[in-house]
């Protein structure tokens, strides 16, 4: 296994795998789906010897084992954070992530709109109601540590991935006039109020942020752009920063529990890897939706590697249609801008990295994010984090895969251009079926129930 696990784990040969993908389709005719790779040896008959006959062909195993598989045990080192993998961090960033005090009104948290009885999402409508309602329906938090799970893997956040990391992600919500409503100093002062001694258990002392007789040393509600931050001292903004900064590398702690792993399609991945002939863990139709997953159905395209995810942008047409949507949303081109100006990115001056240049940011200065084009999103326990898209649009699986079926919604309803590998699937009802059935044996083994709720 270890070889096949250095294959899928390799950017460039997923790359390679990507162009020809898109060779091939570029080859055929637009009505006619890509033949099928390789031909079925399934007949479902026994043979004469009385053995059951492998389900898939040589060259359907091959694919699975390279391109798909288990999770590593331990999410992709973040660099930009030294806390990420301190126990007593994630104990921490625990508590933080069900407190609703981190609310302007103290009745959000975070476990509002990532709830754990829906796969750390937010299954209550289209788009997220906290303090006011979110233009974009919430992201599930599992298996967010992953990316592509790669080495060289970049955990890009949000649709958009306007942050590079778990923690600078964890501190827009909290000043997001329709998430959190909060501040930074307040969330400083909450910290310095509530959690001092688990705080200073893991960072060492906490700047003072209050005087001898109460008085905050920056008031509660201050925040850029507010007129007031902007008077303060250097000094004070730092302190505040400080803190802040740290409630998100706590957060990321906890969150790099949150994984969604050993499904029964990891079951039947790694007998298969042990040389088994075929493996009971799928039935027979789930089987056939992985066919369809891998060949006709082209979603390995973007699906592809232990996480599910190619760790990129992409165009596939989303309608921008719903309750709270926008009429136009330029996802990763907006996304990039803000993030190559985000004072908490990787290559900042609170991010962790001992080298900075090595953060994907840095590389990215010249760059120009696609319009259009949102995260590929991990389809791993995907069957308990309705509704789907970056729009809520889709209430089921089934919807999704119609989409798909259709090449992407009507020209003109989304911005930007439609992803080369959008194109009609053609998909019969069976077939559409048996995806629908695939896609819910990636439901991971339940999590420890000590991880959802507060500690
Ligand atoms: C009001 C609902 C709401 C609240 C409260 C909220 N979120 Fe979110 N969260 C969302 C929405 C909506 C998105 C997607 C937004 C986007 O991509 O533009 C999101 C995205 C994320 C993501 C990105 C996941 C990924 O794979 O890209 C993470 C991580 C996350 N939230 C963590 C948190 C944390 C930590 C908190 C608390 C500090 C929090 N959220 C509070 C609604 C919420
Ligand atoms: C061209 C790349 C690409 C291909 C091919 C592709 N996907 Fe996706 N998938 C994405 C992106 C990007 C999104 C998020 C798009 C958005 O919200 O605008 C997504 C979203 C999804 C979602 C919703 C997940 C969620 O949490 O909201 C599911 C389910 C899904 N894809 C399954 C599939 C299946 C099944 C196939 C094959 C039929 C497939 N995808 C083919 C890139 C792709």
């Amino acid at each position: 296994m270890t070889h096949r696990t250095m294959k899928y784990r390799s950017a460039a040969m997923l790359a390679v795998f990507g162009t020809t993908t898109m060779l091939s389709i570029a080859g055929c005719d637009d009505d006619v789906p890509p033949a099928d790779a390789t031909e079925s040896t399934s007949t479902g008959a026994e043979t004469d010897d009385g053995v059951e006959p492998a389900f898939f062909t040589p060259a359907e195993r091959d694919t699975i084992l390279t391109w798909l598989g288990p999770l590593p045990a331990t999410p992709p080192p973040d660099p930009s954070n030294a806390y990420a993998d301190d126990p007593s961090a994630a104990a921490l960033g625990q508590a933080l992530f069900y407190d609703t005090r981190v609310s302007a009104n103290g009745s959000v948290s975070c476990a509002t709109c990532h709830d754990s009885a829906s796969g750390y999402s937010d299954n209550r409508s289209n788009t997220s109601e906290g303090m006011g309602v979110t233009h974009r329906s919430s992201i599930s938090i599992l298996n967010g540590a992953y990316g592509a799970a790669g080495e060289e893997a970049q955990i890009w956040q949000f649709w958009d991935g306007r942050l590079d990391s778990q923690w600078a992600q964890a501190l827009r919500p909290v000043e997001d006039s329709l998430e959190m409503g909060g501040s930074r100093s307040s969330v400083a002062l909450l910290l310095f109020d509530q959690y001092r001694e688990p705080y200073e258990a893991v960072f060492g002392l906490m700047p003072t942020l209050r005087a001898n007789d109460g008085t905050p040393l920056v008031p509660a509600g201050v925040m850029p752009g507010d007129g007031v931050w902007e008077t303060l001292p250097q000094s004070d903004q730092d302190a505040v920063n400080e803190v802040f900064v740290r409630f998100g590398k706590v957060i990321e702690a906890y969150e790099r529990q949150l994984v969604s792993r050993n499904s029964r399609f990891d079951q039947m991945w790694q007998e298969l890897a042990d040389g088994a002939a075929d493996s009971d863990a799928l039935t027979d139709l789930e089987k056939e939706g992985l066919r369809v997953f891998i060949d006709q159905g082209r979603c390995l395209g973007c699906h592809s590697g232990p996480n599910f995810t190619d760790g990129q942008f992409h165009n596939i047409a989303v309608a921008q249609v719903g309750d709270n949507i926008p009429q136009s949303d330029l996802g990763r081109a907006s996304g990039l801008q803000s993030l190559l100006v985000d004072e908490f990115n990787c290559a900042g001056p609170w991010s962790d990295h001992p080298n900075k240049a090595e953060c994907a940011v840095s590389r990215l200065a010249d760059a120009e994010g696609e319009i259009g084009a949102f995260k590929t999103p991990s389809l791993r326990s995907v069957n308990l984090t309705p509704p789907y898209m970056h729009t809520g649009q889709f209430d089921t699986l089934d919807q999704v895969i119609a989409h798909y079926d259709l090449g992407g919604g009507p020209p003109g309803s989304f911005d930007g251009v439609r992803d080369e590998l959008m194109r009609p699937l053609g998909l019969d009802l069976p077939q559409r079926t048996a995806l629908v059935a695939f896609l819910a044996t990636l439901e991971g083994e339940p999590l420890d129930p000590a991880l959802n709720s507060a500690p």
